[in-house]
């Protein structure tokens, strides 16, 4: 049809010109607004993060302090969302539970739907940082059986965040500097990506001028599959079928190999880096040093290094580029910090709001935008007349 190009899955095809965030996958290089994720990682916040990928430049003392706190005033849900979300089945998975929870903010705030309104997109975009972690620790609390705890604003988003998950009425709860850097860290990590399935869904869901609930919702469900987001889930399902013995290795790699029923080394592979995951470099190191410090010693973390010291020097992973991305290793790190394994994707998500945010925002002002509309090559029957149904 005309000059149409195929190209399934987008492996060449820009959807938009952007200013956020930079990838050079042959080099392993990540940048957000120009800054190194390394240096980031290092040395910065996830809420300094999230203003710079959303505003564009690293906030001053003031505007951070700004940030924080409007951020501070809006992390309660209003009582009617609670019981919105008390009334889902206690083994609701938490991804479905977090996007219900941000589809449904949208009829608690019916004025703040509007895409032009810069006062009203504002409000939406405080009040996303500051209710995911709330909807996501009540979301943890459900499925536990246990109460809830309000925010305590006195203390930073992930702190606060860790006290509702883990913490319970009428005890206090000390929050592990240790635990809350490296999350806060992590958090960091996966705070944007370019054009990956979940932001391109964002941004498409936008593009024909849903509001920005709308749109993250979509995107929550766009990175909860195996494949994006759920994948640090399903490392740790993987981890817990191999037993460590080097024959289980051995023959896990084998099925990966011969692609026996679709098995997948997870956690590896990325379609834009083609060379070691600059994310999965930092969450290696944090790895062994979080468990260290926790002082927890899991053999997951032996077994998943062993992987990866064979999958390196494997013809197969060799061939095909196939290095660890950022997945691998994330969910050894949540799981001592206590987090079931159904949680590691609404991690993730926490992490990957700003970037959300910040390219919906960015193309709803981009003047060139228009409403996202893929053409197909079609290759279904040529016409043909109706067959009544009794001559079928
Ligand atoms: N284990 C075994 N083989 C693999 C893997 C893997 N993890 N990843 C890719 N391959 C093979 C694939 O079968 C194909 O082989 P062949 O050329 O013989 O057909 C070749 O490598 C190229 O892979 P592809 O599927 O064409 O690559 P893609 O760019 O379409 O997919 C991917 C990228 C990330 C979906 C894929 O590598 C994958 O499924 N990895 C496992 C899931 C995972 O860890 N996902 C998290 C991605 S990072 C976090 C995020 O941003 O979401």
């Amino acid at each position: 049809t005309g000059n149409t190009t195929l190209d399934v899955g987008f492996v060449n095809t820009a959807s938009c010109q952007s200013a956020i965030t930079y990838i050079d996958g042959d080099a392993g290089i990540l940048r957000y607004r120009g800054y190194p994720i390394d240096q980031l990682a290092k040395n910065s916040s996830f809420l300094e993060v999230s203003y710079l990928l959303i505003y564009g430049e690293l906030p001053t003392p003031s505007e951070l302090e700004a940030f924080t706190s409007r951020i501070g005033r809006h992390t309660m849900l209003h009582e009617d969302l609670k019981d919105l979300l008390a009334a889902f089945p206690r083994d609701a998975h938490p991804m479905s539970v977090l996007s219900a929870a941000v589809s449904a903010l949208g009829t608690f705030y019916p004025n703040s739907l509007s895409i032009t309104d810069k006062d009203q997109v504002e409000l939406s975009t405080t009040r996303l940082l500051a209710k995911l972690p709330t909807i996501a620790a009540y979301a943890h609390k459900k499925s536990q059986g246990q109460p809830t705890l309000y925010p305590d604003n006195r203390l930073d988003l992930v702190s606060n965040f860790l006290r509702m998950t883990f913490g319970v009425p009428a005890e206090d709860y000390e929050v592990d500097p240790v635990v809350s850097k490296a999350l806060d860290q992590l958090f960091i990590l996966h705070a944007d990506h370019e054009q990956n399935c979940s932001t391109s869904t964002v941004r498409l869901v936008g593009s024909g001028h849903a509001h920005l609930f709308a749109s993250i919702s979509a995107g929550i469900h766009a990175l909860s599959g195996p494949l994006h987001g759920g994948a640090n889930s399903a490392v740790l399902e993987m981890l817990d079928k191999i037993d460590g013995s080097d024959d289980d290795v051995d023959t896990f790699m084998k099925k990966v190999k011969n692609k026996e029923d679709g098995v997948k080394l997870m956690g590896f592979g990325h379609r834009v880096y083609k060379n070691y995951d600059p994310r999965a470099a930092i969450v290696k190191e944090t790895a062994h040093e979080v468990l260290q410090k926790m002082g927890v010693n899991d053999p997951q973390l032996e077994i998943a290094m062993r992987l990866e010291e064979i999958a390196l020097k494997d013809d197969y992973f060799v061939e095909r580029k196939l290095y660890p991305n950022v997945d691998f290793y994330t969910g050894l790190i949540y799981k001592a910090m206590g987090f079931p394994t159904e949680m590691f994707t609404v991690l993730f998500a926490i992490g990957r709001l700003p970037g959300w945010i910040a390219q919906w925002r960015e193309m709803m002002e981009d003047p060139a935008t228009k409403i996202g509309r893929p053409r197909q090559l079609y290759i279904g029957e040529p016409a043909r007349d109706f067959v009544g149904i009794d001559k079928r």
